[in-house]
């Protein structure tokens, strides 16, 4: 594979629009395909991790027609469900794995879903534990890892605490509790992306969030429903942080997710001084609005264990705008971020410190020091959409020339990622 090289940029400017959330589009696939009735999604994300989910759906049974920017799902009810001919392929996506776990706990089936790449490295564990208490014979291979085999039918509700809070986990806890007779309760310690709990409810699940708790009625069946998937703020992440490194720029992302539960992004940057500001909200079930960023100096933070879930997936930038800040970052209580595509602290330690950053790991704790100085090195992806589009961001603002190793990897998330950063330059 060719490395791509990437040189140090001027600024960034320009309007732009974010393909759909990735988050929100595995659960309009998944949710419409076991509502009554025909769905029509709006703006569903077309990438690798999302087309698993739909592949997984349509073998089993399941009519999902694009046609432009819409998105038809013939929904079959919780039920409806047919019993795939082979084994349903996950890729390497772990939400496609970890929440069709949910929904195959309640199908009167018996099913494998099998992966590839670094999933097939990814805990699970943590659906295991869950769906087994709830009465649902699940199977991993050895160690805990993927394949997963599970046989759905009868499904007890529950009443459970995790033990890391992960949208994925509550996902899964969730899904299988549509299928129980009675109140299924699951609770984490700090709250994650809420995107199920929501399209639930908007489906007419009966569904109560008390805070970091949420409760589910199992037995009713949802009904079919329009839905606008929102601009992905974890892909607007990147160009955020650009416009904010890069002096002289200024972008407008509109349409963008910014469901507080996710969008911690916009408090951390508002909390390092980065001028940015959020026009034009809508609260639809998810609330979007218009992103405005310009360049400025930014300074290092605190960021306590409370706010990772609200940044998982946006922290590889994060550390990327620490390493170009004044002073230190700190971040506490983000070990999430070893069990990622990959040990995404290991990725941008090394990354950033061939760049010349000093990047200190130590038990539960990550310090970042600002520097003015770093330069371009050759960088690897590890095979990891965020890595890569982080440390492009990373190469743009570092002095001098890098060359990343492989950058095939952003199709997971984001396949037009360097076509829109060209368009802003
Ligand atoms: C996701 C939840 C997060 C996130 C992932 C998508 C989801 O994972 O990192 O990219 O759509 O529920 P965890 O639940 O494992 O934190």
């Amino acid at each position: 594979m060719k490395p791509l090289t990437i040189k140090k940029a001027g600024k960034l400017t320009g309007r732009l629009v974010m393909p759909g959330d990735k988050s929100v589009s595995h659960r309009a696939v998944m949710i419409g395909a076991i509502a009554k009735g025909r769905t029509v999604a709006k703006d569903v994300l077309d990438c690798d991790d999302c087309n698993y989910t739909m592949n997984a759906f349509r073998d089993m049974g399941i009519s999902i027609k694009k046609d432009g920017e819409y998105t038809t799902i013939e929904g079959k009810g919780l039920r409806g469900l047919k019993a795939p001919a082979g084994h349903l392929f996950a890729g390497n996506s772990g939400t496609t794995m970890r929440l069709m776990a949910g929904i195959l706990a309640g199908q009167d089936f018996a099913a494998v879903i099998d992966g590839a790449g670094s999933l097939l490295k990814r805990p699970m564990k943590r659906i295991i534990e869950p769906l087994s208490l709830m009465g649902v014979d699940i199977k991993s291979a050895p160690g805990g890892y993927p394949p997963i085999t599970i046989k759905g039918g009868s499904v007890k509700p529950a009443n459970y605490k995790m033990p890391i809070p992960s949208a994925q986990i509550k996902s899964a806890v969730l899904f299988a509790g549509l299928y129980a007779k009675g109140t299924t309760v699951v609770e984490e310690a700090f709250k994650s992306r809420d995107h199920t709990e929501r399209m639930l409810e908007y489906f007419g699940a009966k569904i109560k969030v008390e805070g970091v708790k949420v409760s589910i009625e199992g037995g009713r069946e949802l009904e079919a429903r329009q839905v606008e998937v929102p601009g992905d703020i974890s892909s607007a992440s990147f160009f955020m942080a650009g416009a904010v490194l890069l002096e002289g720029s200024k972008i407008r992302i509109e349409n963008v997710g910014i469901n507080p539960a996710r969008a911690g992004i916009l408090d951390v940057l508002k909390k390092m001084g980065a001028k940015i500001n959020v026009t034009g909200k809508k609260d639809t079930f998810e609330p979007v609005g218009n992103i405005e960023v310009e360049s400025g100096p930014i300074r290092g933070i605190t960021i306590e264990e409370s706010m990772v879930p609200a940044i998982i997936d946006e922290l590889p930038v994060i550390f990327v705008l620490a390493a170009f800040a004044e002073g230190k970052t700190v971040i506490r209580g983000a070990d999430e971020l070893k069990v990622k595509e990959t040990d995404r602290i290991r990725s941008m330690q090394e990354n950033l410190g061939a760049m010349g950053a000093k990047v200190l790991v130590s038990e539960g704790e990550i310090i970042i020091e600002g520097s003015k100085s770093l330069r371009g090195a050759d960088l690897k992806s590890y095979d990891d959409h965020r890595t890569c589009m982080a440390m492009t961001i990373a190469a743009l603002a570092a002095g001098g020339e890098s060359r990343i190793d492989d950058v095939e990897c952003v199709s997971k998330s984001f396949p037009g990622f360097f076509e829109t950063l060209e368009g802003l330059k």
